[in-house]
């Protein structure tokens, strides 16, 4: 059998450890999928960069050609943020590739025209390390919970905030304090804005509640309340009260079934809850459906090798699709249900 090529776009902490994995593992995927696999490129800012173990001679600064190549069977889009990954993944589909990205905010923006530029070209678009890392989540509710009604999706979907409220609830420390140790640890960015602030698990809100309700939520739909301002002492009274306080997403579907809400926000919620337990980085996703009943989903929500193994296996899912002619399930957004922006704020749970 031929085998399948790949062109990696990005190779930071998650695109490496794809090229590594790819690498490390071929037997196991080329047996899993019924061909081998190929790294036949991989596209970078500063090449100088590119660590050991990967071929010099696949790394190009070059995104645009590569994806342009005509042979490339599957592009992984890891580079992350608007533009250029918009541009080269609709490029992709234009010449034959399926796509796996990781790109929640791209996803979150402009994931219905994406879906539409896949099914013009047959091919598929998977992005399980979108939200959450490695927790299976979205083919989780794209498919295995296909013939269900998910009613309500409550998350914690950033490890970095995850981090500084554990902290601060675990030691009585400050969130300046806290959210200096979440830096000094490799948690938060340079730039935490998007994290504290509530973009990042907004981009992700939007996401599952779009699949959740097989309908359309944007970033802009979702109703954002970072956490800078929790203070230790608002810690102090949760516990008066049997609660600590997450940032949640939460993503809901009115009683009626005519309309949904997404919104971010810090929340109370009992200690005796699943999601008061997720400790540290950690991220964890509830879900409330007709008949499943209660669903929990924990686990690694980012980083390198975690988000890495959710790649690789919308890489087998995608190859698999390509031999056998098929694929996947594609945009599950029926109607665009009305979206309010805030809903009602329950802020204990
Ligand atoms: N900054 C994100 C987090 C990374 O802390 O969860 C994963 O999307």
């Amino acid at each position: 059998t031929r085998p399948l090529k790949v062109a990696l776009l990005g190779c930071g902490v998650v695109g490496s450890e794809v090229a590594r994995i790819m690498t490390t593992h071929a037997d196991d995927l080329a047996a899993r999928i019924g061909a081998p696999v190929e790294l036949a490129g991989v596209a970078v800012r500063r090449p100088s960069k590119v660590r050991a173990g990967i071929d010099p001679a696949l790394v190009t600064t070059d995104a645009t050609a590569l994806v342009k190549r005509g042979d490339i069977d599957v592009v992984v889009e890891v580079i992350g943020g608007i533009e250029p990954a918009r541009t080269l993944i609709t490029t992709a589909f234009e010449h034959g590739a399926s796509v796996v990205s990781a790109n929640k905010a791209l996803l979150a923006q402009d994931g219905a025209a994406l879906h539409a530029a896949a099914q013009d070209h047959d091919a598929d678009l998977y992005y399980e390390a979108a939200v959450a890392g490695a927790i299976p989540l979205i083919r989780p509710l794209r498919e295995s919970l296909a013939g269900d009604k998910v009613n309500r999706v409550l998350g914690i979907v950033n490890g970095t905030t995850n981090f500084i409220l554990d902290k601060m609830d675990s030691t009585g420390a400050g969130y300046q304090e806290a959210l200096d140790e979440a830096t000094a640890l490799g948690y938060a960015e340079a730039d935490p804005t998007a994290d504290v602030e509530g973009f990042d698990a907004a981009a992700k809100a939007a996401i599952l509640a779009g699949i959740a309700f097989h309908t359309r939520v944007r970033l802009d739909d979702v109703y954002r309340e970072g956490m800078t301002e929790v203070t230790a002492a608002d810690f102090a009274s949760a516990r008066a009260m049997g609660c600590t306080i997450k940032l949640l997403a939460i993503c809901e579907r009115a009683a009626d079934g005519g309309s949904v809400t997404a919104r971010v926000h810090p929340a109370m919620i009992p200690l005796s809850h699943p999601l008061a337990s997720v400790r540290g980085a950690y991220n964890a996703v509830f879900v409330e459906s007709d008949a499943a009943g209660q669903l929990m989903f924990y686990g690694p929500g980012a980083g390198g090798a975690p988000t890495a193994s959710a790649v690789l296996g919308d890489l087998v899912a995608v190859c698999r699709n390509k031999l056998s002619g098929a694929t996947g399930p594609g945009d599950s957004a029926y109607a665009r249900l009305p979206v309010s922006s805030m809903g009602e704020v329950v802020t204990r749970y």
